[in-house]
């Protein structure tokens, strides 16, 4: 099996070259030989580490270097040396308290150090030289080679020399001054040197014209890219995930041979309730369900042949095979404009402005109900609203249909129970099964829309129609037990969200 490439960049090739036949080398010989920049180098070998094609080191070096008090007994001895000078000056021994005087306060270290070097004799009153004088004391040579060579770190110094400075030290502050300095060393591993064997050093580092133009390309290696590099993470701009999840459904009912319709968010009662069939008296109506535009009424005379026959049909039934519901219908009240509280209201107006014979027609928006938010409710929300019209379709087609729309979003385990609207006959309610709780959830209604509501709006044919929760769906889709979350300026949740399907 052939060997695989192992792509390297620039930089790194570079270290490399630099590296080899060096030995160890520190960051900044690695900087001026290779002629990178600081930076580069520093990123090249995290790369080349992360490769394991170095070795890195980082050490913490004790540089010393002389305190101001340590300039100044280099230059003039220290006091134990300055006592002896004294005395060799009084021809080898002195009383005591002249030498007190001419050293002032430094005389009793003096003292202490110039016995314990055994370079002088403390008699009662007189002090004498003695014959080991004139040698010099390593800190004496120490405080030399500072002053020569004004910084020397630890690892130049040999062990007694480093105990020596350690000494000097702690004699008295200002002497010997101590920094750190961080270094890194690196070194070739043994991968380093072996993938340094197979570096091209004519590789195409970049495609540019003239590399094309004079048909160097092939002739040359281009340069591998390492598309598995580690990066810097990045947070662009991206659709919410309420947004693509919406698309999706789009995409769903448009497979399916669906077109969107669109409609607005404050609407006529008389779409949003009395073309439904719904009572003026009924509950839903009530300003604790639905929020009304105050004293804005819409002109309902641009549907004068529907309004009188939605009059008719809520008084008597007037040949829609019902009875109605036998009381006075006010227009004033239809005229009431509110927040669509389903989005029922919007097919309502497009059947009753195209009486279609045959339609696929579906729309998304948001919806408005006057309740208390909590984890699964907002007062504003969203719904997947349709219908299908055609001669021969009946609730089978109807099952169907959301079944497979269902599917198409991921969702497999769906069923249907019956349940009561007061605009479809038979009515359906889908419930999905939720693995994360072994809950069924509510997700929508739909059903038959009864003669009450198409014979006055002028469609003959049977009308499958549905409004269902697109809420819920996004919350089991992101695994949310909380609708709020998604509403939220939770950015960490919105970078790091998975939008792909499993
Ligand atoms: N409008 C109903 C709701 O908001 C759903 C529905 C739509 C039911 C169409 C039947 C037919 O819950």
């Amino acid at each position: 099996m052939a060997e695989t490439v192992q792509p390297l960049h620039p930089i790194e090739k570079r270290i490399l070259k630099t590296l080899s036949s060096r030995g160890v080398l520190k960051l900044e010989q690695i900087t001026e030989v290779s002629g990178l920049a600081v930076d580069q180098v520093r990123r090249g070998i995290e790369w080349l580490k992360a490769k394991n094609f170095v070795e890195v080191r980082e050490t913490d070096t004790p540089i010393f270097s002389l305190g101001a008090e340590g300039q100044v007994v280099a230059a003039e001895g220290l006091p134990e040396r300055r006592l002896v000078e004294l005395l060799k000056k009084m021809g080898g021994s002195s009383e005591i308290s002249s030498l007190s005087k001419s050293l002032g306060p430094e005389f009793t270290i003096a003292l202490g150090n110039a016995k314990k070097n055994k370079w002088i004799l403390v008699g009662k009153n007189a002090i004498s030289l003695t014959s080991i004088s004139a040698i010099e004391e390593p800190e004496e040579q120490l405080l030399e080679k500072l002053r020569r060579e004004e910084i020397l770190p630890k690892e130049s110094l040999t062990e007694g020399e480093f105990q020596t400075i350690s000494r000097l030290k702690n004699r008295r502050p200002g002497f010997v001054n101590e920094v750190h300095e961080k270094m890194i060393e690196v070194q070739l591993s043994d991968s380093g040197k072996k993938i340094l064997t197979t570096v091209d050093e004519n590789e195409i580092e970049r495609i540019t014209p003239e590399v094309l133009r004079s048909g160097e390309w092939k002739n040359r290696n281009l340069r591998a890219l390492d598309v598995v590099a580690p990066a810097p993470l990045e947070f662009p701009g991206r659709r919410h995930p309420m947004r693509l999840f919406m698309n999706e459904v789009r995409e769903a009912f448009i497979s399916l041979g669906f077109e969107e319709i669109l409609g607005p968010i404050s609407q006529t009662a008389l779409w949003n309730f009395d073309a439904l069939f719904i009572p003026q008296q009924h509950s839903a109506r009530e300003m604790q369900d639905t929020f009304y535009l105050s004293n804005v009424h819409g002109d309902l005379n641009k549907y004068r042949e529907e309004v009188s026959a939605i009059k008719s049909t809520h008084e008597t039934g007037a040949g829609t095979g019902s009875l109605g519901w036998g009381y006075s219908w006010s227009d004033k009240e239809a005229s009431r404009v509110v927040l669509r509280t389903h989005t029922t209201a919007v097919t309502i107006s497009y059947l009753s402005e195209k009486k279609p014979d045959e339609a696929r027609v579906f729309s998304v928006g948001r919806v408005f109900r006057n309740e208390k938010s909590n984890y699964k409710h907002n007062p504003e929300f969203y719904q997947i609203e349709g219908v299908m019209v055609g001669e021969k379709l009946n609730l089978r087609n109807l099952i169907y249909i959301l079944t497979k729309f269902y599917s198409k979003l991921g969702f497999n385990e769906i069923k249907f129970w019956p349940t009561f609207f007061p605009y479809t006959e038979p009515s359906l309610q889908t419930m999905v099964f939720r693995k994360d709780s072994g809950k069924w959830m509510e997700l929508g209604g739909m059903g038959v829309f009864r003669p009450e509501v198409t014979i006055p709006l002028g469609v003959k044919n049977p009308v499958l129609a549905w409004g269902l929760s697109l809420d819920r769906l996004v919350m089991l889709r992101y695994g949310l037990n909380d609708i709020r979350h998604l509403f939220g300026a939770n950015l960490d949740w919105l970078r790091n969200l998975k939008i792909t399907r499993d």
